[in-house]
């Protein structure tokens, strides 16, 4: 049995698949994540994650998505039902459509911020801004900090950082950009995986590749750029040992390469029998490594280095998107230009991700429940819409925005394991390469068997562990909002030691050593009676961060439990869908001999 639709091309299903994999992780979480992890050393656990998880992840989906779509299934429920019918393949085919539904809420966000700057840097808005805020500069480094002050205030504004709710009402241009960003992707994925999609991704890729390879000729050809593509790739060998900068490496390939996401299981659910599975992933994963390593890493770096210098050029990944990269384009000769050109291909790039994500739960609406495009269309836009519309209004501090995006990286994390060992254990590894290999040019060895039995797994599972060890207890902590108030007021005090001890060079015990001496142990309320004049004099400043804490702690909390929510429902609707419709469709492709 086919699926409903199929691809076209096989370069048009590449141009789809690359399409989903390229997006904002490649242009402005890669770069942050390299040059504040070693530089070039980066690149050794990078690779090794790259081969060792990303792509045989990215191959073991897209055997499981194409086997599915044999079983008329384009939804990861059942996908994941029809090659193993047991009740963890609900639960992880329900995370298959919350991790990307989850991720829309807040991407299509960050995509109409990108069109926001598009359209700001082409129509003379950033010009304004830089031309005001460096009047009076006396120098270059004046005008460097005015600039950047500038861009961070725009940025706050844009975003609005500063208070829950002040996006709904004085924010009307960018929910007028965000309405325009769900239209655009709506219309496309109304129109199906051929004629939207696929369609929308053919030119929407090489131009946006064709517009980095300019920008990327612009900074290459920039006078003294070496010295800023010696500051993001020298390796920094030490970084090696540090097991953060390894977790960190998986964490950029997971999100980089949308593996776990439940994305490329449904896209490649809608190849053909034969069509090659092997080569295709390699060659999508391999355009999305040409433009994050290539592109993403050659141009944000170097530049912000050149010509803001080493302190602006470390940010996050949104820092360096949307602080440092409009300030570069006020030194960088035809900035405005170049900056539009950025804006823009970070809006395709943005757009043709975001697509990928709704595609995996219109396929479940419509293989579930028999629902027509129109109407599975319609749900999902009521349902992406009330959560954009959440992590929009708790805009402050951009808290909603990070603990959906930290749940649903966790949860990418574990069904990407899971993928893993039902592929290996239960369907076996060995049958799975071989229907791997089936009508590919280029035939897995034998060991490929044996790396996704054994090796892939215990990566996996070492990861889930350490990130687990690593950033569970502190968010966990960050959803109470009476610890985290506690913390946080603590944390003003222990910045006030480090500042008055600073001259003293204690190293990091001695300084520990110290907090501990006036503050008591964390484990202890600070008495505010017991503390010394200096440090008492930031109660105020201590108390309004524990209340603002506490705030974030109360969004943090409604944040998870409307996550657990939507995914508690989506494992109930992927019980009746496969106990109903999808399982009966299952049953009729067994009784018409689909067999591998
Ligand atoms: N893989 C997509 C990106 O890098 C989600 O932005």
């Amino acid at each position: 049995m086919a699926g409903k639709e199929n691809w076209s091309s096989k370069f048009g299903v590449i141009l789809a698949v690359a399409g989903s994999a390229v997006g904002l992780g490649n242009f402005l979480r890669f770069p942050g994540q390299a040059v504040n992890n070693g530089g070039g050393a980066f690149m050794i656990p990078y690779i090794i994650c790259f081969f060792v998880i990303g792509v045989p992840i990215a191959w073991c989906e897209w055997t499981m998505g194409r086997l599915g779509g044999r079983y008329g299934q384009n939804n990861g429920p059942g996908i994941l039902y029809a090659l193993w019918p047991r009740w963890p393949s609900k639960v992880v085919g329900a995370m298959t459509i919350m991790i990307p539904i989850g991720i829309y809420m807040y991407y299509v966000l960050l995509e109409a911020w990108c069109l926001d700057y598009c359209i700001e840097f082409f129509s003379g808005g950033f010009a304004d801004l830089f031309a005001n805020a460096t009047a009076g500069a006396a120098d270059y480094n004046a005008e460097v900090q005015a600039v950047v002050g500038a861009t961070n205030e725009h940025w706050q504004t844009t975003f609005g950082m500063g208070e829950n709710g002040i996006l709904f009402r004085e924010g009307g241009r960018t929910i007028w950009l965000v309405l325009t960003c769900f239209l655009v992707n709506f219309f496309i994925i109304y129109h199906g995986v051929t004629r939207g999609i696929e369609v929308f991704c053919k030119w929407a890729m090489p131009m946006l590749i064709a517009c980095a390879v300019v920008i990327l000729v612009r900074v290459l050809t920039l006078q003294g750029i070496s010295s800023g593509l010696g500051f993001m790739w020298n390796p920094q060998w030490d970084k090696l040992g540090d097991w953060q900068v390894w977790l960190a490496a998986a964490g950029q390939i997971f999100f980089s390469l949308s593996v776990g996401f439940g994305l490329i299981l449904c896209y490649s659910s809608y190849l053909r029998k034969d069509d090659d599975v092997v080569l295709t992933a390699l060659s999508a994963s391999s355009a999305n490594e040409f433009c994050e390593v290539l592109l993403g890493g050659m141009i944000v770096i170097p530049t912000a280095f050149l010509f803001l210098g080493a302190a602006n050029a470390t940010g996050g990944t949104f820092g360096l998107g949307f602080i440092t990269i409009p300030a570069i384009m006020k030194f960088m000769p035809g900035g405005n230009f170049f900056g539009g050109m950025w804006f823009g291909l970070l809006f395709l790039a943005a757009v043709t991700s975001s697509l990928s994500m709704l595609q995996p739960a219109i396929a479940f609406l419509e293989d579930a429940f028999g629902m027509g495009r129109r109407a599975s269309v319609t749900v999902l836009g009521i349902i992406t819409a009330c959560g954009s519309g959440l992590v929009m209004f708790f805009s402050r501090g951009l808290v909603a925005l990070d603990h959906t995006d930290f749940w649903c990286n966790l949860m990418m994390v574990v069904a990407a394991t899971f993928q893993v060992l039902l592929f290996g254990w239960i369907i076996g590894a060995k049958r799975g390469v071989r229907e791997m290999n089936r009508g590919s040019d280029l035939k897995l060895p034998n060991f490929m068997a044996v790396m996704i039995r054994y090796v892939t797994p215990a990566f996996l599972i070492i990861i889930l562990v350490m990130w687990s060890i690593e950033k569970l207890p502190g968010k966990l902590q960050q959803l109470d909002p009476v610890a985290h108030g506690t913390a946080t007021a603590r944390g003003v005090y222990e910045a006030a030691i480090h500042d008055r001890y600073s001259e003293s060079k204690l190293d990091e015990k001695a300084m520990k050593a110290k907090v501990v001496e006036l503050l008591g142990p964390p484990e202890r309320a600070i008495d505010s009676a017991a503390l010394q004049p200096w440090l008492a004099e930031k109660g105020a400043q201590a108390n309004e961060a524990r209340e603002k804490a506490a705030g974030n702690a109360t969004v943090s909390r409604f944040v998870f439990i409307g996550i657990l929510a939507l995914l508690g429902l989506l494992i109930a609707l992927s019980d009746i869908g496969c106990r109903n419709r999808i399982g009966r469709v299952i049953k009729k492709a067994e009784q018409e001999g689909v067999q591998w």
